[in-house]
Order: C-alpha cells, then sequence, then structure tokens
C-alpha cells in the first residue's frame, strides 16, 4: 500500500516536472521573442489604474510648471498685447516712450496699483485673472523695459 502510493506519487511528480519543463522551455521562447516594447505594452495594459493616475500627475505638474515659468513678457504677449500694441481704447502704446513717462509721474506704485485693480478702460490685471500681483507688476515691469 505504501510502496504503490509511493509510486503513484513518483510518477505524479515526474510528469508535473516533466510538463513544467516542456511550458517552461515553450514559454520562454515566448518571452525571448517579446520586444521591450511589446512588453512595455503589456505592461500597460494590465496596469490601467496605473496609467490613469500618471496622466494625472502629468497634467497637474504640468500646469504647475507653466504657471510658474511665465515672465512677465509671456503675460504681455498673451493678455496685453492685444490692448497695448495698437492702443486700444486709448491704451498706452508698448514702446511709447512719453505716454509711459506722462504716466509715471504719478509714481511707479499707483501705475503697478492702477494694471491689478483696472482704471477706466483698463480692465482688472488687464483680464489675466489667474495672474498674481507680481506678476501683472512683472508685465508691467516688461512694458516699461520697453518703453524708455
Ligand atoms: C482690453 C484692453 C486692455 C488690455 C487687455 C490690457 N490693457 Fe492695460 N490699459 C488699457 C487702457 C484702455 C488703458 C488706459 C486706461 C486709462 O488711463 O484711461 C490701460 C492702461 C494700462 C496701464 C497704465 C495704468 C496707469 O496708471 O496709467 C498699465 C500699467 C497697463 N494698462 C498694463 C496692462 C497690463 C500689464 C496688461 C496685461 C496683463 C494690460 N494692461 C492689458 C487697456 C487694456
Amino acid at each position: 500500500m505504501n510502496n504503490f502510493m509511493n509510486s503513484r506519487l513518483k510518477n505524479l511528480v515526474l510528469i508535473t516536472i516533466a510538463s513544467a519543463v516542456l511550458w517552461g522551455c515553450g514559454s520562454g521562447e515566448k518571452t525571448v521573442s517579446l520586444t521591450a516594447a511589446q512588453e512595455k505594452q503589456v505592461a500597460e495594459r494590465i496596469a490601467p489604474a496605473g496609467h490613469v493616475s500618471m496622466a494625472g500627475q502629468v497634467a497637474v505638474a504640468s500646469a504647475g510648471g507653466s504657471a510658474s515659468a511665465r515672465d512677465g513678457g509671456d503675460i504681455y504677449a498673451t493678455n496685453c498685447v492685444a490692448c497695448h500694441s495698437s492702443g486700444v481704447a486709448g491704451a498706452p502704446k508698448f514702446g511709447d516712450v512719453d505716454a509711459w513717462a506722462a504716466r509715471l509721474e504719478k509714481g511707479l506704485e499707483t501705475v503697478y496699483t492702477n494694471a491689478i485693480n483696472g482704471i477706466r478702460g483698463m480692465p482688472m490685471r488687464g483680464t489675466c485673472m489667474d495672474c498674481s500681483d507680481d506678476e501683472v507688476k512683472a508685465a508691467v515691469d516688461h512694458i516699461l523695459d520697453n518703453s524708455k
């Protein structure tokens, strides 16, 4: 009885080992034939949750990066150029030394404040509603540096 069981067990173990070796060879070949790119695709397919959260992280990172990376010239080109390049509604023109000298007679701080709060035809923050005070000031500096 014990002997019989032992030999049955041995056979089972041998068969298991043999099929494991055969299966191992087969799958080993398949693994080798996968390129690195294919392996990456498989990894992406079996990890959809990780992929989604990575996309979110990238979006957050790039939004933060662009917000902190823009300087006065960027803000001017995006928000101010439409009025201040052509003088829409009496806006002092970019590069007009006399017009800006006249504005500066009331003091730089007042000019900053008027740009931040708006004055007559000048909209609050020059329409850059997500600009900080310092960013509006940087855009004003950009105009002034190029208008003297
Ligand atoms: C919709 C048109 C418009 C846009 C956009 C605009 N401005 Fe103006 N801005 C004006 C006008 C008009 C005036 C003149 C207002 C007045 O004194 O009657 C003016 C005046 C100013 C002044 C002078 C303020 C003072 O004290 O005399 C500054 C500085 C200024 N703008 C900065 C900016 C900046 C910086 C931006 C972009 C962030 C910007 N503006 C965007 C129309 C605009």
